[in-house]
């Protein structure tokens, strides 16, 4: 061959790499969704009214710029697809995204299917026994918030919850150091210092999705800078603190036996990880390290998040006193005449026959506004290629197609020939999301906030001063509690 030949090849090749990229282009800007530009301060204050208009106006997909991102906004008609076509929309991916973590998003990979199984595994089977062991927590912050004039709700929910989260991960041997404690007299710091360290950790990574950066200058304009000065400013407080206080007592258990897998069945999440974690019935440092991150995880997913609903679930019930004399026939039930409080033993089969308040929970789920919550990142389709895809939650929980008169909140939908328990999730119901990764936690979620909301009414009933409270963050309806001054007036059932 000619060098001339050679260099006709070459020029053909290269044009025809042009013109299939131009076609590519083209199809690709044929195809894209259309952008449309929502003004930053209506996404942020008035978020379902935007994007709603938006999807009407141009829908059923559309792409809008938030915080540095094109992310694509899809139709209640194109949800079930999203979040359950794991091979062409990513959870992993997103996640790793959210929480500006993309460089690790091989290890993430393995993290979250490994979260998902401590769930799963870990503490669903074993459902009813927890919730024996920690009931008794919400029934003891429920004695001491009825004591207080006002309360802060979501701080008592976060106080409980991680307190509830502590003795779960560590079972009955918590009580025996707080036992040894009290008696050298440091009981008080000992509680006190690790519901401290657990909330903290769980706000802090909780406030890495973003939740937060709505509401800070730098985290609206400059989001990549945020989110590294975030991280960094996690990493040296809370995560530090986490590793410092939890971790000497979490690897003094590894190391105080040996774990030999099918000996025994394990009676609590760290035994759990304890067992599946450990080479030739020891736990090395990496494995130690390794199940650190799995405590983070774990706490990351459940006390945040759970916490925040509980305040909009206690404060409609607050709202509503039409239900009180529904939910209060239920818990009645389960009073023990001896204390008038709640009775710990068989609380798993109580709660689970609360219909009514489930009814109830799953209402306040599906009307407290979600908008952006649940999320895919796109993996196989290279026209959408790496961006970040949300159904509109609002246009699925708020469908008249699916519910009819849907801004009216009425429990007693889901119940009789509709009855859907508040964990069910449908295309129709995404609030614990959808598919593969729906969320493996929500009958512990739905158990706690059962408790919280059955300890407190059992003492007291719940008003809020105006009959009135204030949403904080209309973009972050879940992760962001609202605010309201709560006034708890003592109730007994044997006055
Ligand atoms: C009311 C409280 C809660 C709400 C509203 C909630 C909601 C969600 C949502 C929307 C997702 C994403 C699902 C998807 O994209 O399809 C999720 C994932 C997840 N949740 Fe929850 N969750 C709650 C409590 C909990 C609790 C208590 C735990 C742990 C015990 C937990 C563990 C997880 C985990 C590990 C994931 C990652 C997905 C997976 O592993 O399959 N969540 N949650």
């Amino acid at each position: 061959m000619g060098p001339y030949v050679k260099y006709l090849c070459a020029a053909a090749s290269v044009g025809l790499f042009a013109g299939f990229k131009t076609i590519s282009k083209r199809r690709k800007v044929l195809n894209h969704p259309p952008i449309i530009d929502i003004p930053i301060s209506d996404i942020f204050n008035n978020p379902r009214e935007a994007y709603e208009k938006a999807l009407k106006d141009h829908g059923p997909v559309i792409a809008v710029r938030r915080k540095g991102l094109l992310e694509f906004i899809v139709d209640e008609g194109l949800c079930q697809t999203v979040l359950t076509s794991d091979q062409s929309f990513s959870f992993e991916e997103a996640m790793a995204k959210i929480l500006n973590l993309r460089p690790y998003v091989s290890f993430f990979w393995s993290f979250f299917r490994e979260i998902d199984d401590l769930v799963q595994n870990g503490i669903n089977p074993r459902l009813s026994s927890i919730l024996e062991q920690i009931c008794p927590v919400f029934c003891r912050s429920a004695g001491r918030a009825v004591g207080e004039k006002t309360i802060d709700m979501f701080e008592h929910a976060h106080v409980s919850i991680a307190e509830a989260m502590i003795v779960l991960i560590f079972g009955e041997v918590v009580f025996l150091w707080l036992l040894i404690f009290e008696l050298m007299g440091l009981q008080g710091y000992v509680t006190e210092r690790g519901i401290e360290v657990v909330t903290d950790v769980a706000t802090d990574i909780a406030g890495l999705t973003g939740m937060y950066s709505n509401s800070s200058f730098l985290g609206r304009h400059f989001p990549t800078i945020w989110a590294t000065l975030t991280w960094v400013k996690v990493t040296c407080t809370s995560i530090l603190a986490f590793f410092r206080f939890i971790g000497p007592q979490v690897w003094k258990q590894l190391r105080s036996r040996r774990w030999v897998a099918g000996e025994e069945k394990p009676a609590t999440v760290l035994e759990y990880m304890a067992y599946k974690h450990a080479t030739n019935g020891t736990i090395g440092f990496t494995s130690f390290l390794w199940i650190m991150s799995m405590l983070l995880g774990l706490i990351f997913a459940s006390v945040h998040q759970t916490a925040s609903v509980v305040v909009w679930v206690f404060f409609e019930v607050a709202m509503r006193p039409e239900y009180l004399k529904a939910l209060r026939e239920e818990l009645h039930h389960n009073v023990d005449p001896v204390t008038n409080d709640l009775d710990p033993s068989n609380i798993g089969e109580a709660i689970q026959k609360a219909a009514f308040l489930d009814s109830f929970i799953r209402e306040v789920m599906r009307t407290k506004g979600d908008t952006l919550t649940t999320c895919r990142m796109t993996a196989a389709d290279i026209e959408l290629g790496g961006h970040l895809v949300y159904p509109l939650a609002t246009r699925v929980h708020l469908n008249p197609t699916h519910h009819p008169n849907p801004t009216v909140f009425r429990p007693e939908r889901w119940q009789g020939d509709n009855a859907r328990p508040a964990v069910m999730s449908s295309a129709s119901y995404i609030s614990f999301g959808l598919g593969r990764w729906a969320c493996p936690g929500r009958i512990l979620a739905v158990s706690e906030i059962k408790m919280i909301v059955w300890s407190l009414l059992v003492k007291a009933t719940p008003r809020l001063e105006g009959n009135k409270y204030r949403i904080v963050d209309p973009l972050n309806i879940t992760s962001v509690p609202p605010q309201g001054e709560l006034i708890l007036e003592p109730f007994s059932f044997s006055a």
